[in-house]
């Protein structure tokens, strides 16, 4: 596991952006799984503002979350990563693999996890995605596996069907197996609201399996945490 902390969210989207260029640059294909929520879209403006070179041609692009909201919707995933990135960006159509987040969604986490079948490389009888970039929220969840529904990590499925804790809206997220089968996992987390968490999940404090976060740990190795040191406050 590596540990790089930055001073601001700025510095977190640069120092992101060049370990995600550099990745880009040594693969002729990189498969990526996006996550959603606020913290991405200063990455995704950082790096559309200051990465022009990147060759997006040889990258396809997943969710590896989505809110069950047509594409148009202000909570979609789908919606802030055009918004923020593939509005600005030079990449092919066909290397957008968005969740169809307005269709049923027990139907859609069906559909998506064929799509992941046939479009990612087969590892252990696993798709696997070169890097996995997640978020965390104040309580814990990443992906959209919340803590009240922290079966669904274990799941035998790619796609769950999950359910927000406190608003009801349901949610399409990739399961445990294909999270820790990455060739590589980025969490990116921002903020002081987040740093308690960060401190039991990193320390291994008491308890901290009942944190979906902490039960990401790919088989690769290969875990790296983006935080600025607001997050970072206790355990820096
Ligand atoms: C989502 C996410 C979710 C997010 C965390 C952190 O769709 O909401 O993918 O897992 O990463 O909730 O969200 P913030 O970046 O907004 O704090």
């Amino acid at each position: 596991m590596h540990i790089n902390i930055s001073p601001t969210k700025t510095e977190v989207a640069k120092n992101f952006s060049d370990y995600l260029e550099e990745l880009i640059k040594e693969n002729k294909t990189t498969h990526i799984a996006l996550s959603g929520g606020s913290t991405p879209k200063v990455v995704f403006d950082y790096m559309s503002e200051h990465y022009k070179d990147v060759d997006w041609s040889t990258v396809h692009l997943y969710w590896g979350d989505e809110r069950c909201v047509p594409p148009t919707d202000s909570e979609s995933n789908y919606k802030m990563t055009v918004d923020h990135l593939l509005s600005k960006i030079n990449i092919p159509k066909d290397n957008i693999h968005r969740v169809r987040g307005e269709d049923l969604p027990e139907l859609e986490a069906g559909r998506y996890g064929k799509v992941l079948e046939e479009e990612l490389p087969i590892v252990e009888s696993i798709p696997q995605f070169d890097l996995v970039i997640l978020g965390m929220g104040d309580d814990g969840h990443t992906a959209s596996i919340f803590p009240h529904e922290i079966g669904l990590w274990d799941s035998t499925n790619n796609c769950e069907v999950a359910i927000h804790p406190d608003s009801g809206q349901r949610r399409i997220t990739i399961t445990g197996k294909l999270i820790n089968n990455a060739k590589m996992v980025a969490f990116l987390v921002t903020g002081s609201s987040k740093a308690e968490k960060v401190r039991s999940i990193i320390t291994k404090e008491e308890g901290h399996e009942s944190y979906p976060a902490s039960l990401v740990a790919p088989s690769s190795g290969e875990l790296i945490w983006f935080l600025d040191e607001e997050a970072a406050a206790q355990i820096n």
